[in-house]
């Protein structure tokens, strides 16, 4: 019979936060999100989680479980274990049990401009792109943008300016788009001091990921290529 030991707190209560267990029944095939709704559903309505897609799309779910972060609706609790630890996501407040405010994440993924930018007067005809170009965007376009990587990242959590292993994933993508014509100053705002080089490259962000990205490899190339455009004077500051 599984035990679900879970981070609970309600900043709005005043009260210390602690860890509440739960006993569940056995089941085959139960992820830990189908353990969250049971205990929803059948024990205590009061705890606070998010999901919506049930099925590793939407990333809303990730949480830290049995000692890493992870999707709650792709975590077998077969593979945890008999005892199964959750709490939230960190670097973030905490709205309520496991939810936190994603706000300063999501605000530094619109921080790297998210969208092509085109180099002159937008095309009045669709950019046209061939598969060779299309698949060097492969590594990056899975990001489902469930704050996994950030929230295992150290720098993330000690430098509140630095961009983080998804934002900086993310602009590479738009960097190696054939595409986007504002590569020199997408590069030149990812080589600030909150930018690329700011990574120590501890590779966390690369172990967590739950569609197996690789933000690591993702930054190295970022400060590879901003370093290329420095010497041959192809970074263009802005602003
Ligand atoms: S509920 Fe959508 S990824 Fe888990």
């Amino acid at each position: 019979m599984p035990t679900f030991k879970i981070f609970r707190y309600n900043p709005k209560s005043g009260g210390p936060a602690y860890f509440q267990t739960y006993e569940l029944p056995e089941k085959k095939g139960m992820t830990v999100l189908d353990g969250l709704y049971h205990i929803l559903e059948n024990i205590d309505s009061t705890l606070a989680f998010r999901s919506s897609c049930r099925q590793g799309v939407c990333g809303s779910c990730a949480m830290h479980i049995g000692g890493q972060y992870r999707l709650a609706c792709e975590t077998q609790v077969v593979d945890i274990g008999n005892l199964v630890a959750i709490r939230p996501l960190s670097h973030m407040k905490i709205v309520r049990d496991l939810v936190v405010d994603l706000d300063p994440f999501f605000a530094k993924y619109t921080e790297i401009k998210p969208y092509l930018i085109p180099a002159g007067e937008p095309p009045v005809r669709e950019f046209k792109q061939s598969p060779k170009e299309r698949a060097k965007l492969d590594p990056y376009v899975d990001c489902i943008l469930c704050a996994a990587c950030y929230s295992s990242c150290p720098v993330a959590g000690t430098d509140e300016k630095y961009l983080g292993p998804q934002a900086l994933l993310k602009a590479l993508r738009y960097v190696a788009d054939s595409r986007d014509g504002a590569t020199g100053e997408r590069l030149a705002y990812l080589a600030s001091d909150f930018g690329a080089f700011r990574c120590h490259t501890i590779f966390n962000c690369q172990q967590v990921c739950p569609k197996e990205l690789d933000p690591s490899s993702a930054i190295a190339k970022l400060k590879m290529k901003s370093l290329w455009a420095k010497f041959t004077g192809r970074m263009r500051q802005t602003g």
